[in-house]
Formats: C-alpha cells, structure tokens, sequence
C-alpha cells in the first residue's frame, strides 16, 4: 500500500518553505502505509531555476521534483540539501499553488528514487503523477507506449500513467488544439486497468489538480479560510469552492493526512474525476461506456475524528498508545449500539431476517481479522445455530472454494482496503451471497461494496500491528451474533448475561492493562529466546494466533499459536526446558483439559507461562513452578477480548527490549495490495470493477451507495446525497 497527498492553496498567500512542511507532514501521516521511498512535486521560480536545461513545451518553469529512497525524514533532509545546492528560495510566496506527495510501498521495482513517485512523462515533466494501486495492464500499455517513441526509466506500472496523460494530451492538442485536464485525464482513466487513486499535477494546467479513483481510497478535504463554515455538516462541496474565498484544499489516502487541517472532508467515488482549478472543484463521473461523463455534485460530511488519535501523545509508540486506549475503543465500538434487550446495529437492520435464513455463515480475512473472525466463531454458532465456517481470504481465492447464494459471507478488515479481502469479497458478490462488513474504516472500498455492515468505531489505528481493531472487531461480531440470534427464546439468558459482559469489558480491559509493568518484565526473561509456542482451544484458540502473530511481526521473533488439543499429535516432541510455551487456561468449558496439557508439558519440563482466571494460580499450576499471569474473569465467550492484551503488551515490550522498529516493522505495511501478473485471469480486471459500479449513478435518496448508518452513535446516516446532472462535455480521442 502507498499514500498520496496533495495541497492546493488558493487564494492565500503560502510560502514555498510552508508548502514544504505541509507536504512532509502528510507523508509522515501516511507513511504507516508504506515506507521506502517518498517523492513530492512542486512549483519552480519563473524563470527556472534550472536554466540550462532546455525551453520546456509550456509557459512557466518546469516543476521541482524531489524522490528519495527510505523513509520520509531522508526526502526531508534531500529535499532541505538540495534546496541549499540550486539556491531555490524558501521564502517565496504563491498566492495559488499545486503540490503533490507519495510515500511508497514498493511492488514494482526495488526502493529507489527512479521508482518513487510522482513518476513522470519525461523531459520537463509535463505530467507527473502520485499512484496508490496496482496498474494490471502496464505492460500492454508500455509496450504500446515504446511504440510511440516513449521511453522508460523506473520499472513502476505507474510510469505508463504520466506518459499516457502526455501522449492524450498531444494527440488532442493536434486535433482540437485546446484540452482541458478533465479531457486528458478521463482519456488516461479510460485505458487503464487495475486498481488505483491518482493525483495529476502539470505544468501546462498550473495551480490545478486532478484527482480520480477506482478501488483505493481517496480523500478531498476542504479548508474555508474565511471561516463561515465551521461547525454546519453535509454542505456542497460546489457551493463552498466556488465562491472565490481563500480556501486550503487536500487529496489523501486516508483521514489521518487531513484532520489537523479541516474536518470537512468527502470520500471521493469510484469512478469520479474531482477537478480542482481556480479554487472551485469539480467532480466529474466517468463511465466506461460513455462518450459523455456526468457532473456530480456532492456533499461534504464532518470528520468525527480528534487530532488527537494521529499524534502519540506521551506513549512512545502508536502500538502502545493504541493498546492502552483499548478501554475506550471498545466503549466507542459499543456506544448508543447496547440495549437491556438486545443489540441495535443500524447499519444490518435490513437484512438481519436473511442473514437468519442463511444456510451457513462464511467468516472471511486476512491476518488479524481472520483471528478476530476465529473468536467470534463458536459465540456466532452458540447464538445463531447458524453453522460457521472459517476462510482466509488468500485461500477462498486459491481454492475458488464454493460460496453459495444461501451463504451470508462477513468480511472482516480493519483497513477495509486489504486487496485479498476484497478480492474474495468480489467472488463471494459473483456467487451470489449476502455480504456483509466488520471493518474500521469508513468509507473504504470495504464499507462501499458490501450489501450492509458493521463501523467497529475503535479510532484511527496507525500502529501496523493491529491491536485496538481486533479487540473491538470481536466485539462487533459478538454484537452481530446477538442481533442475528434474538429471536430465540431458549438463549435469552446466555445473551442476556453476554450482553451485560460486554458492559463490563471496558472496565476489564483497564484492569488488565495494569500488568504492563508484569509483562515488560516478562518480556526482558524472552528476549534471548528463539522462538515462542502459545498453546490455545476452544475461545481462546484465536487468542494463541493473535498473540503469536503479534509476537512474530513486531518482536521478529519466531511464534506459533496452536490448538491445546493437538500438542500430542507433533508440538509436544518440541518441548524442554528452554522453549518458553505460553498456556492459556482461563476458566471456560475446556478449563479442565487446560489443566491436563500443563501438567504433561509440566511432566516434560517445559518451561511455562500460564495464563489464568484470577485466583486459579494455584489451580493451573499446583506446583508453582509456572510462571502465572492471572487476568480478570469474564464471560467464557468474551474471554479473548481480554486475554489477548497482555500478549499484545508482551509482544511490545519484547520488541522494544531487541531494539526494533515497533510502529514500521521489517518488511511490513499497514495493508497489503497484491500484484497480479496475468491480467486475463486477475480476479479483478478493470472492465469487471467498471461493471460493478454501472448502477452508481441512479438516484436515491443515498446516492445508491450502502450506508451502513452507524458511524458513531447508531444514529442513521444522512451523509450522501448525490444529485446526477448530465453535462455537456467535449469528446475525447480514440484508444491508444
Ligand atoms: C495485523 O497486526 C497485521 N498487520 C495483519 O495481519 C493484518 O491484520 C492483515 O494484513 C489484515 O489487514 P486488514 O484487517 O486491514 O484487512
């Protein structure tokens, strides 16, 4: 995954040194999405600084264009030397400007600054473009690019993009002589296939940006300088760009990039083509099979977010920051959502009757999520007598397993954008299921493909490990599971007492969180270790996972979760006395068995730490020979919320003792966005995405796109109001 950002002042005067800064911190914001190489692009002086280089085919200087390989901070300390090196000033001051930002993940050619972003067209960068996404037709289209006389120089799939804009662009220009943006861009979208969000800046449209989507997400954020919006929801995007006031306006990959600068934003569409130029915005709809696209027309929403879930704050890290608000994120997950009676999930009410119909019940994810869905798994059957079954998205993909119509598919992901998840979500819509979503993010291509869902509302979560999301992601489907099981009467008081457990984990998440000092202490006896078994059944088999992978990623240190039940069938021949095995024997229906594999692993002198209900220390491990940690008791079913942060506290702790990374662990990124070679049998070519979003542009009263109206408080959401006006636009140029 990568990150774009843009900013564009009009109107009010900024200085090329406050550009700078503005477009650094974007990047720092974005950068847990990716980070070993960033770029950015900006307005040169006129006459050019560079004078010797040759007249550009434009009026104006040709852009500056900054790529480093690493993270963000070695582009700021480039860009600061070789700003000094070509004497560009700092100080001067654009009334109106352009600039745009990339941090990469790299998928296409190693970091280096060649392959950073913005890519270019070529001599003079007379297009550059900032790309989050895979491109699956590049090589058909560089290919035919070579043919025309272009040549290449990154091995990105991107690089096709800013050629193919100048290739359009002079095509055009020959044949029509004048070309707007729009025109060029929409021809650019036209030939493109894959997955993808763009930013175009050049020179021959100064001070103007282009911005268009298919697949990833894309933000435009809004800053009215004069201040007369503040505070009033859901206003025109149109209305409030068009009025020639000083304004600040924003692309991004996500929120966390633009809440320190407006909190009005809009989630920009597949398929739109958002036009920024002499401060107003437009937003075209481009359709595939269309000579003429549409002009939409688009209501800003307000950002419930606080700037304070993007900064730190006094934790050193976010994955720390993010373990202890895990009190809080399960109460806002919960929040206006808990009734004495039962659950409100607005955002399912529709089709809770068909999910009760479903023959089976198919849980779908990547990673955490998938261990997420694994906890969830037997309250879902307990509640619902509907049958679970477990996929991780990769292997539905792999195996083309069956998914019937009758099936209701959840799809759970934090991100909302993990391109696994989305591509099993994309089979599971093909064969007919009901598809619902469990994600944290608003907005993302998750939340808008789905049939209906479920807004886990933990917050902004920036750490790669995923902490706060899994917790809060368990608690969602158990509310799921309740909703979907209420019409039965013979459960009533399991979910009755369920319900009330859920009331009280917040404050069992505090009271948990509480053995941090236990747990770095903990961690600081392992930090030699090689390796590290956790032993888990019944509840808590998700928890040994979660806990191991946790362990795995961030301490990169060797960790299996596995099945209590199956240590005598192999795990049991690894046992002595230097691995260190975690158990966890909580109080539930397998306590007893629990008891059984510590005194066999006991037997062969492991050496183990065991995970208890409050008070059973004795009764885990008669001996005391275990080392014990003993966690507040709760209902059986809701038990891995729990005790899954110790471990999490434990993998902290362990990775800051070894002395690594813990936010941007080796190798890893937030999400993940998979490269297809073979576009004939990518599962999502281009044209199908284009199918799949044909009815887009009927009018209802929510634009035809699913809200899942529970973004905070369970209240529905009236955010989208889409309003389609057919617009009178110039014909574009054949295919290349
Ligand atoms: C979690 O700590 C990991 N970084 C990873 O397993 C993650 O959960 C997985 O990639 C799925 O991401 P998603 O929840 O955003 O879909």
């Amino acid at each position: 995954m990568c990150g774009i950002f843009a900013y564009l002042n009009y109107n009010v005067s900024r200085e090329r040194r406050y550009i700078l800064e503005v477009l650094f911190n974007g990047l720092r914001r974005l950068e847990y999405r990716g980070y070993d190489s960033s770029g950015i692009a900006l307005d040169a002086d006129f006459p050019s600084c560079a004078s010797s280089a040759p007249a550009p085919a434009y009026a104006g200087a040709p852009p500056l264009v900054f790529r480093q390989e690493g993270k963000i901070e070695s582009l700021v300390r480039s860009v600061y030397s070789e700003v000094d090196e070509k004497d560009v000033n700092l100080d001067t001051a654009f009334n109106v400007h352009a600039a745009i930002a990339h941090t990469r993940w790299a998928t296409h050619g190693v970091p280096a600054p060649r392959n950073s972003h913005p890519q270019s067209s070529g001599a003079g960068d007379e297009f550059l473009v900032v790309h989050n996404g895979i491109i699956t037709n590049y090589e058909v289209l560089k290919e035919t690019l070579i043919r025309h006389g272009f040549t290449f120089e990154s091995d990105t799939d991107t690089e096709v993009i800013p050629k193919l804009a100048k290739f359009v662009f002079d095509k055009l220009h020959d044949e029509e002589g004048d070309v707007t943006f729009s025109q060029v861009v929409m021809e650019v979208m036209r030939q493109l296939e894959g997955a993808y969000a763009l930013i175009f800046k050049s020179p021959h449209y100064p001070n103007e940006l282009i911005a268009c989507k298919r697949g990833s997400t894309l933000i435009l954020g809004v800053n009215e300088l004069s201040g007369q919006n503040s505070g009033k929801p859901f206003q025109d995007v149109k209305a409030l760009t068009t009025n020639g006031k000083p304004k600040e306006l924003f692309f991004s990959s996500d929120l966390c990039a633009i809440v320190e600068h407006t909190k009005n934003y809009l989630a920009i569409e597949d398929n739109e083509i958002v036009h920024i130029k002499d401060g107003s915005v437009s937003i075209l709809k481009f359709d595939h099979d269309k000579e003429k696209p549409a002009s939409v027309q688009r209501a800003l929403s307000v950002l419930e977010m606080e700037v304070e879930q993007i900064k730190k704050g006094s934790y050193d890290h976010f994955m720390q920051k993010e373990i202890h608000e895990q009190p809080h994120s399960l109460t806002t997950t919960m929040r206006g959502r808990l009734k004495d009676s039962g659950v409100l999930l607005g955002g399912l009410k529709e089709h809770i009757k068909t999910i009760r119909r479903s023959r089976r019940v198919v849980f779908i994810g990547c990673g955490t999520s998938y261990n997420a869905a694994l906890a969830a798994r037997p309250f879902m059957e307990e509640l619902t007598g509907i049958p679970v079954t477990m996929e991780v998205a990769s292997d539905l993909l792999d195996r083309q397993g069956p998914i019937y119509r009758e099936d209701t598919a959840v799809f759970v992901s934090q991100s909302g954008e993990t391109a696994d998840t989305l591509l099993a979500l994309d089979y599971a819509l093909e064969n007919g299921a009901l598809c619902v979503g469990i994600t944290n993010t608003v907005g993302s291509t998750l939340s808008r493909r789905t049939h209906c869902g479920v807004h886990i509302n933990a917050g902004c979560e920036i750490g790669v490990a995923s902490t706060k999301a899994y917790t809060s992601q368990i608690v969602a489907m158990a509310m799921l599971a309740l909703a979907v099981g209420s019409d039965q009467i013979s459960t009533q008081a399991r979910r009755e007492a369920i319900i009330s457990g859920l009331s009280s984990l917040p404050s069992n998440a505090s009271e948990v969180l509480k053995l941090d000092a236990d747990m770095k202490e903990l961690a600081s006896s392992l930090i030699d270790s090689e390796s590290l078994l956790v032993f888990g059944r019944g509840y808590n088999y998700a928890t040994a996972l979660e806990g191991a992978l946790k362990v795995k990623e961030v301490a990169l240190m060797h960790s299996e979760g596995m099945l209590a039940g199956e240590m005598k069938h192999g795990p049991l021949a690894l046992v002595d006395e230097n691995l260190p095995i975690i158990v966890i024997a909580t109080r539930d229906a397998c306590f007893s068995k629990q008891q059984s594999v510590i005194q066999q692993l006991l037997s062969r002198k492991g050496r183990l730490i065991v995970m208890c209900s409050e008070g059973d220390a004795s009764a885990v491990c008669p001996s005391g020979s275990c080392r014990v940690i003993e966690v507040p008791d709760v209902a059986d079913c809701l038990q891995p919320v729990i005790n899954i942060i110790p471990l999490q506290l434990l993998a902290y702790h362990l990775t800051v003792l070894r002395g690594f990374d813990v936010d941007q662990p080796r190798n890893l990124a937030k999400s993940l966005i998979q490269h297809w070679t073979d576009t004939a049998h990518s599962p999502v070519p281009g044209s199908r995405l284009m199918d799949g979003r044909r009815g887009e542009l009927v009018l209802t009263d929510h634009g035809g796109e699913e809200v899942w109206n529970s973004i905070a408080s369970g209240a529905p959401d009236s955010r989208v109001k889409i309003n389609l006006v057919i617009y009178n636009f110039v014909s574009y140029v054949g295919g290349v």
